[in-house]
């Protein structure tokens, strides 16, 4: 298979290209230096060099708060560029894959969104992605639209580094406890999307690893996994702090019940956070832990 990824040298892009290497496969993953997915001729010039069978597109402007002081942008890259992806998918019959985000969604629900409820994003990135959506539903008609969240994996900036980090330099560490959502493991992700794009489940997906917390848990785990229970950590409410963008207070996602898809098996999001750190080298005790908890 010929697939062309958008975004390979980010968190998630950079466990895409692991995943879909394989013996028979083609992998062409253009860098951003290489190819701006916001210049229109360029994307149609690298589908039909290329000329791919599938396309993953994990390319995005994801600083959710320098997209709310710099709309323009996140517009540009997050909207138009996703247009030009799936108009250059449709114009040479490749499939699509765009990865989505839970801030699609306002988070006023308090059971799990699943992937007809209405989207009514809170900032300018959910908005442009939701756009981005769009863009590929009215373009391509063999695509997958999956929706993740939280993402966490060794090739980019997430609260669980962060929080390690924080710990470690003895600083004191604060984390908001009125958001709650689904963390997932990049590498299980992208496990899941190598898989779904071999076959022809179209349509919009929830994807993340099982069960939900806020990111005050997260981070409460994180350090328990890895040794760190001593550190101080205080929850504290998403008032606190003066961020540009709104996030949902709940924004934990699922699929409709009874429905089999590649992503209802992804592990709970403990377990992949251990094989997180694991990979990092900051698994300590935290097997133990796990069993206990089983
Ligand atoms: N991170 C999360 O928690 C989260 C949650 C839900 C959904 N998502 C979605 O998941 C996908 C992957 O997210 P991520 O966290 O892995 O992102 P990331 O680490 O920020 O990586 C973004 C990727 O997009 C590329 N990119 C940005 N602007 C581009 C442009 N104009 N032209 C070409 N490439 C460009 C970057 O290239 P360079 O490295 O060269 O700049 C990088 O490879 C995105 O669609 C995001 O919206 C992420």
């Amino acid at each position: 298979m010929r697939v062309l990824v958008f975004g390979g040298s980010g968190m998630l892009g950079s466990e895409l290209l692991k995943a879909l290497y394989g013996p028979g496969e083609q992998v062409f993953a253009p860098s951003e230096g290489d190819l701006d997915i916001a210049d229109e001729a360029a994307v149609f010039k690298c589908f039909a060099d290329f000329t791919p069978e599938v396309v993953v597109h994990a390319a995005a402007y994801t600083d959710v708060d320098g997209c709310e002081t710099n709309p323009h942008l996140a517009n540009r890259v997050n909207v138009d560029g996703t247009a030009y992806i799936a108009r250059a998918a449709a114009k040479v019959d490749a499939a699509m894959l765009y990865v989505s985000t839970d801030f699609v969604f306002d988070g006023r629900k308090r059971t799990p969104y699943l992937p007809d409820d209405a989207p009514r994003p809170l900032s300018v990135y959910g908005a442009s992605k939701l756009a981005g959506e769009k863009q590929v539903r009215g373009r391509t008609e063999r695509h997958w639209i999956v929706r993740t969240a939280w993402l966490f994996g060794a090739a980019g900036r997430n609260l669980v580094r962060t929080v390690l980090e924080r710990a470690d330099g003895g600083r004191q560490l604060e984390v908001v406890d009125d958001q709650v959502g689904s963390p997932t493991y990049a590498r299980d992700l992208a496990a899941a999307i190598a898989q779904v794009v071999t076959t022809d489940a179209w349509g919009t997906w929830h994807a993340t690893n099982g069960g939900s917390c806020s990111w005050f848990e997260l981070a409460k785990e994180a350090l328990a996994l890895s040794g760190r229970a001593s550190a101080e950590i205080k929850p504290i409410p998403s008032a606190r702090l003066t961020r540009p963008a709104r996030r949902p207070p709940y924004s934990v996602l699922a699929n409709p019940p009874g429905v089999d898809t590649p992503f209802a098996s992804l592990r709970p999001w403990q377990e992949a956070l251990a094989a997180y750190l694991e990979e990092i080298g900051e698994l300590d005790g935290g097997r133990e832990r796990l069993i206990r908890r089983a």
